[in-house]
């Protein structure tokens, strides 16, 4: 699969809408008088009991306070902080009681590294340029192992200034993104026909040298560029340009984002970096400018010196306790409404929610009552709480009544516990029309730290749940009330099963979910697969609502489960529930089930599949559903970005069948494939995050998403390195380039997950083809040809409109200088059919095609270069945005000869990197590369200038040392690692 990038760029400003944020879901930043207030970070209750943890967060995110507040020119620091520490930590007195604060919503999270991705900081990103990012990912050994961290990454407060950039702005990395399969940029070639390094500004100084000879690189004949081995190395020592920390924060004259004031932070627009390529060019500072958080004059410069210290809070997260606060009103009565909440409340209690939560349950309609008290879950308790299900619905509705018994039955039995971080599942299926409303009780919610996760039972329930949850941090989730829609059961599965952070044992996956029907002369058949990873309390779930059903399973090996395994199967008739509980560990492979009723009439059945890890250790493959936004502005967005994050821990699963469902409010269901191939919606290439756009809305209201991911027909594979897209840079670059990623393959699986709801307002019906084809966000040069004078270009094709469907035809063009071609690109030369070689401008493939063109160009010879940009469009004539633009030099370079090679004496070299290089952080040894530079050009210059003795002699009384794993000798009490790296002869 080769490399591509696409997508539509639309900064939505957000004064007025939400669609800034990738995911509304997140724990919510706001700033205020330049101080950024309500951080959260989170630490997994999986990572070891370690106070310096805290210790260094508290001293690191103080200092970069200071960063902050220089690189924003005084606009913006870090003022409140919010440390949330696992239950599985020791309490202690300063901890509070968590309130909202969750790991699975938290703005930064510690937890165990990627396997391949070390302890590289990076931060998620789903959305485009401008667009909030999910996460910033630290790791324990990053933040204890702090001379490594520094060493690699530099300064460890100004490192968290690029995340944030990354974070809270939507920037992108200024060096050279390594894509799978993209074009690797580390060089271009520039209006004047130099090749410069990819990188900001373009005033840093530094040498581009083989990585493996450090000699000075040589240029390939078939691209123009330096050849593939060929890095840019910074200058450590001498260096004065002050940005870019999206560049390379490790640099300590770097404090700044770069701008366009003419100045030492001139940004570099042409350079081919992620940022230029997905923010058209524009600069980190002006895109920063352009956010909530500077627009219109917000957060001007402080004039007055001020302390940035942040404050800190510390809190503890507590086991998980839930009051489900029922709607009970006369409407409930309706449509069996009460009989499906039952169903789905009872599988959430029987199977679902995990042992040691702790359960109450109120009722409420014009009033409230609790039914049962705060009861820690046990095999007992479980069957003792479905009793407290309704079975009578009648009278007005009055949610507020129910949130407030919700909070009197988190303070437990006694009524003086703390409610703080206790959760209540509110179901509703009514407009309130008894006092108190939601409204009503916000200041008490807020006063009690409760999360409200909500479930909208209908179109009809009241708009304002979805604020109820945003404002609490909690989940919302629409149930349309169709007899074929599985949200309700979704929606309860989800409220647990998306918190693992919450529990002390593994919780349930959902393999399957799915509304059935039995046609007149039944049955209907169907299948599902259970993987290695899974298996244990494997339960299947079965309800009806009219006759009742019969049900038979079979496994891998033929062995059949059905009602005559007493053990096994349980028919619950009053529940109208047939549940088989696989009691031993499931069988890995297909397995087969079919379900019949008695009646001759045609029935929907609901089946949900779940399954718990078979591991503590080894994580399992997940999915997460996540929504662009909760709420869609139609007349300013007609559209949503849907993402679905395919992982196994934090690993990139690929080229998985992934597909989201949309229940709309014409209730129609829309079936939405879902890519990973960085087109349109999706910013990076198989990273595992599959995304697209969903266009098809049809009314005001909510709609209501799941996602199903299969690898049924094993194609997936799990990818040996992750989140490659956004991070600081490391000071060595193979740290950065490593060999390509390794794929295993997937064993065959499947999955669901809810994702939850969200609402369109101002929906206006389009009026024939409106909507443009997304913007190519990856044009790259394949090749370049001096003979031909001819340059390949390759691009991923987007959609008819946005990334869906098939545009018609490419308006590809070209200038002799980058300033001319953007500014002035519809009357730039267009490159006519005669010039085309190869490929075929007016045949577009499907969206996310891979497409390439060769194509000829009027002149070559020195120092010519050209520039190319493309647009698709759409049969109707409308045109997406101009690509990225590319750039390829025709001039001719002579075939590459023999490799220059640096000759040295081994065992000198030997010897003085032992003396030199003794400044290496003991875990993992020196950098390569860094011993590579400094033997080749420190040998060249010691045998120049006669050194060698003095060095030998010098080498004698230095401290002992050992050997560390890299077979790399060091000093036991070496020296602070970047004072010696600054004094070798690296830059020479
Ligand atoms: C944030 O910090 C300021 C000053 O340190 C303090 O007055 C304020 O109460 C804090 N706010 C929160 C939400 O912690
Ligand atoms: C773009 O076109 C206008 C009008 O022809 C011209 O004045 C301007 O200089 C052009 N810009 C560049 C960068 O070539």
């Amino acid at each position: 699969m080769a490399g591509r990038i696409l997508l539509s760029l639309v900064i939505c400003y957000l004064l007025t809408c939400f669609v800034v944020s990738a995911s509304d879901l997140r724990n919510t930043i706001t700033i205020h008088e330049g101080g950024y207030e309500n951080i959260l970070i989170a630490i997994n209750k999986d990572v070891a009991e370690d106070q310096s943890i805290i210790d260094n967060l508290i001293d690191i995110f103080s200092s970069g306070s200071g960063h902050l507040f220089t690189a924003t020119k005084r606009r913006a620091y870090w003022r409140n902080i919010t440390i949330l520490i696992p239950k599985t930590w020791t309490p202690k007195p300063e901890y509070e009681p968590a309130k909202t604060e969750s790991f699975e919503t938290a703005n930064i999270i510690i937890d165990a590294a990627n396997p391949e991705w070390d302890d590289n900081p990076y931060t998620l990103q789903l959305g485009g340029c401008g667009v909030h990012g999910e996460y910033i990912h630290l790791t324990p050994d990053y933040l204890t192992d702090r001379a490594n961290s520094e060493y690699i990454w530099g300064s460890m407060g100004k490192l968290l200034t690029h995340e944030w950039g990354h974070l809270r702005w939507g920037l992108f990395d200024e060096y050279h993104t390594e894509g799978d399969g993209e074009s690797v940029q580390k060089f271009y070639v520039n209006s004047f026909g130099d090749i410069v390094a990819t990188r900001c500004s373009d005033q840093l100084e530094g040498e581009a040298l083989n990585i493996n000879t450090f000699a000075p690189c040589q240029r390939d004949p078939s691209t123009g560029l330096y050849e593939e081995d060929c890095f840019f190395f910074p200058n450590l020592e001498g260096q004065t340009s002050p940005a870019s920390i999206m560049y390379a924060q490790f640099l300590d004259s770097v404090i700044g984002y770069c701008d366009s004031n003419d100045g030492p932070h001139f940004h570099n627009r042409e350079a081919q970096n992620k940022h230029n390529k997905l923010c058209d060019g524009r600069s980190a500072w002006d895109v920063m400018l352009e956010t909530e958080d500077f627009l219109e004059g917000n957060n001007p410069p402080i004039e007055e010196d001020i302390d940035t210290t942040p404050t800190f809070r510390l809190v503890q997260a507590r086991e998980r306790r839930v009051a489900l606060v029922l709607d009970v009103s006369g409407s409930m009565g309706n449509n069996d409404r009460l009989t499906k909440l039952n169903q789905a409340a009872t599988q959430y209690l029987r199977y679902t929610i995990d042992d040691g939560s702790f359960v109450g349950i109120a009722h409420f309609s014009d009033y409230s009552r609790t039914i049962a008290h705060l009861t820690e879950i046990t095999d007992t308790s479980r069957e003792s709480l479905v009793l407290g299900l309704p079975d009578i619905a009648n009278g007005p509705t009055c949610i507020g009544c129910g949130i407030l018994e919700g909070i009197e039955i988190l303070k437990g039995v006694s009524g003086t516990d703390d409610p703080a971080g206790g959760y209540i599942l509110l179901v509703s299926d009514g407009q309130q029309n008894r006092q108190p409303y939601i409204e009503d009780v916000f200041d008490e919610v807020d006063e009690a730290g409760v999360i409200i996760d909500t479930i909208a039972f209908s179109e009809a329930a009241d708009p304002n749940l979805l604020e109820l949850s945003v404002r609490t941090n909690g989940l919302a989730f629409f149930y349309p009330d169709t007899a074929t829609s599985t949200a309700l059961n979704d929606a309860f599965t989800a409220t647990v099963s998306t918190r693992p952070g919450l529990s002390s044992e593994t919780l349930p996956i959902q393999l399957y979910s799915g509304a059935l029907t039995i046609p007149a002369d039944g049955p209907i058949e169907d299948t599902f697969l259970i993987d290695s990873s899974l298996g244990v309390n494997t339960v299947l779930t079965f309800s009806w609502l009219d006759d009742p059903i019969d049900v038979v399973v079979i496994d891998p090996f033929g062995v059949i489960i059905d009602s005559n395994d007493t053990v096994q199967y349980n028919r619950d008739d009053t529940a109208q529930i047939i549940a088989v509980v696989i009691n031993e560990t499931a069988k890995t492979g297909l397995w087969r089930f079919s379900v019949d009723s008695e009646s001759d009439d045609v029935q929907t059945v609901l089946v949900t599949i779940e399954s718990k890890p078979t591991s503590q250790t080894d994580a399992p493959i997940t999915v997460n559903a996540i929504v662009g936004s909760q709420t869609i502005d139609h007349t300013v967005t007609p559209r949503l970005e849907i993402f679905a994050e395919v992982r196994k821990g934090y690993l990139p699963v690929v080229n998985a069948g992934v597909q989201a469902v949309i229940e709309s409010p014409g209730l129609a269901t829309t079936y939405l494939p879902l890519f990973d191939n960085g087109a349109g919606a999706d910013i990076t290439k198989n990273d595992g995050i599959y995304s697209a756009y969903f266009l098809q809305f049809d009314n005001n209201g909510r709609y209501s998403i799941k996602v199903q991911v299969s690898n049924e027909d094993s194609t997936a594979s799990i990818s040996s390195r992750s989140r490659r897209s956004s991070g600081g840079l490391p000071l060595s670059p193979d740290r950065y380039t490593p060999s390509p990623a390794a794929y295993e393959p997937a064993e065959p699986f499947v999955r669901t997950g809810s994702g939850g709801v969200f609402e369109v307002e101002n929906f206006v019906a389009p009026i024939g083809d409106e909507l443009a084809p997304s913007r190519i966000n990856d044009l790259g040069v394949l090749a370049t040809s001096y003979d031909e004078s001819s340059v390949t270009l390759q691009w991923t094709a987007v959609g008819d409109d946005y990334d869906q469907g098939t545009a018609s035809s490419y308006d590809l063009r070209y200038a002799t200088a980058f300033d001319s071609l953007r500014e002035n690109f519809t009357t730039s030369d267009p490159i006519m059919d005669d010039q085309v070689l190869a490929g075929n401008l007016s045949v577009v493939g499907l969206s996310g095609t891979v497409e390439s063109v060769v194509v000829k160009l009027p002149v070559r010879g020195d120092k010519v270069v050209y520039f190319f940009g493309i647009v698709a469009v759409d049969e109707a004539g409308n045109e997406g945005d101009v690509s990225n633009l590319v750039s390829a030099s025709l001039e001719y370079v002579a075939p590459t000869t023999t490799q220059h090679e640096v000759t040295t004496d081994t065992e000198q070299s030997t010897e003085y990197k032992t003396t030199t290089v003794n400044r290496v952080k003991p875990k993992s040894g020196l950098e390569p590369w860094v011993v590579g530079v400094v033997t080749a050009v420190s040998i060249i210059l010691a045998v120049a200038v006669g050194l060698v003795v003095a060095l030998a002699c010098k080498m004698s009384t230095l401290p002992k040392k050992k050997m560390n794993d890299d077979g790399i000798l060091y000093n036991d009490n070496a020296i602070k690692p970047t004072t010696e790296y600054r004094n070798n002869a690296y830059m020479a």
